[in-house]
């Protein structure tokens, strides 16, 4: 019954993974389909998709209501697949809660941490190259309870200025929440330090995995973050899932965040008493197949090796950064140190959004636009940006078609 783990591989053997992603052999326009949009979601392997067909086929019932045999397979599958995206991050299964992704994430941490711990007068602090969603669920905190957003500022290469990050925190500050890796500048932020002098001044600290995770191994009992989040389609399972873990202590201390379902003990009309983590986080029926997908993610992440992945990724970076530096007028916005597997760009006097449409029509997919981070737009002084973002199932063949077809556009937008 139990999700089975898949034998690992040695070496990245390129073509043959991609035989494991039948959407890479689409056709876009005529063209073959080049994906490099995997930053905005991952496409999924055979082994995820048959995961999500035989829950249907073999198991389609709800969870936690076991009066009969399906549902108290669907329970198993469901609660099997919490012991192995748990057994992934270092952490308990209690500690594991299931969303809708990382927004959701974002939105119950800060909900319900707010709610029980943020007074009038308290600072959160952010860092400048936020995602809109590790921003907005602060504001509306902050909004709700008189509260203050901190901001950290961020080198014109997109990294953190640390010194100044320090000097933020204060009495004040209730919460440090950061991304681990830029969607938009692919800067990977330094976050075992962040968590470190968060924690020397007794501040917790919530870390925005989305990006990360797909591409890092991430223990985070090492870093030691109080809150950490991720979507599952990021990370080559399906949308409609996500992440928060949660440090056990916290998520004691904690109210509910919606209301129904399995986050009761008991009900009365007078009183209602709540559920234990994660079950208190957790009210109406789940995404039962999308969790179980989830770990048969995480199994085929585990199979091929997260190490490989990050070097094709890494030779994938390095790359297609050396090639798209050669083009007149490109400037990359996000040269970090230590990036991740995403460049954006900006190329003279051209608009994002036409260089998008001329690359889709060639079988290119990349992201245009703000990448729902405007104020780090605003900071760069620019409307958007194009985002072409690696998955290890890319090759370098597709970078060079990608960089002629670049090529090839911005010939015909002069
Ligand atoms: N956050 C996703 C992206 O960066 C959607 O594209």
């Amino acid at each position: 019954m139990a999700i089975k783990a898949e034998k690992t591989r040695k070496n990245l053997d390129v073509e043959s993974i991609r035989k494991d992603f039948p959407i890479l052999q689409t056709k876009v326009h005529g063209k073959r389909l080049i994906y490099l949009d995997n930053a905005a979601t991952s496409q999924k392997p055979a082994q995820v998709l048959k995961a999500i067909n035989e829950y249907y086929t073999e198991t389609n019932s709800n969870v936690h209501r076991g009066a009969h045999f399906l549902s108290n397979k669907a329970t198993t599958l469901f609660e099997e697949a919490r012991n192995t995206i748990a057994a992934h991050l270092n952490a308990a299964p209690e500690e594991i809660i299931y969303t809708r992704g990382t927004t959701e994430s974002i939105n119950l941490a800060a909900y319900c941490y707010g709610e029980a711990f943020v007074k009038s007068g308290d600072e959160i602090v952010i860092s400048a190259m936020e995602h809109h969603s590790n921003i907005v669920p602060w504001q509306m905190i902050c909004e709700r309870k008189n509260a203050r957003l901190k901001v950290i500022p961020i080198t014109a290469s997109g990294e953190l200025k640390m010194e100044e990050y320090e000097k933020l925190l204060n009495a004040k500050t209730k919460l440090v929440a950061i991304t681990h890796i830029s969607n938009t500048l692919g800067t990977i932020n330094p976050v075992e330090e962040i968590i470190a002098l968060a924690h020397a001044k007794g501040i917790p600290a919530l870390i925005d995995g989305a990006q990360a995770v797909p591409h890092l191994k991430i223990d985070v009992k090492k870093l030691d973050a109080d809150f950490y989040c991720f979507s599952g389609h990021k990370a080559y399972g399906p949308t409609g899932i996500g992440i928060l873990y949660g440090k056990k202590h916290w998520l004691e201390q904690l109210p509910p965040y919606q209301g129904g379902g399995e986050m009761i003990k008991e009900v009365t009309f007078e009183k209602t008493t709540y559920n234990d983590p994660p079950l208190r986080f957790e009210a109406g029926t789940p995404n039962i197949e999308a969790s179980i997908a989830l770990a048969a993610a995480i199994n085929y992440i585990n199979a091929t090796g997260l190490e490989n992945m990050a070097a094709q990724e890494h030779e994938l970076l390095q790359y297609a950064t050396a090639k798209l530096q050669d083009i007149e007028g490109l400037r990359i916005i996000g040269t970090a140190k230590n990036k991740g597997s995403v460049i954006s760009f900006v190329v003279g006097g051209t608009h994002p959004a036409d260089i998008g449409v001329l690359l889709d029509q060639q079988g290119i997919a990349v992201r245009t636009g703000h990448h729902c981070t405007q104020p780090l737009m605003r900071i760069f002084g620019i409307p958007g940006t194009v985002r072409a973002s690696f998955a290890f199932y890319n090759t370098l063949e597709e970078v060079d078609i990608f960089v002629k077809a670049l090529n090839t556009a911005l010939g015909m937008l002069k």
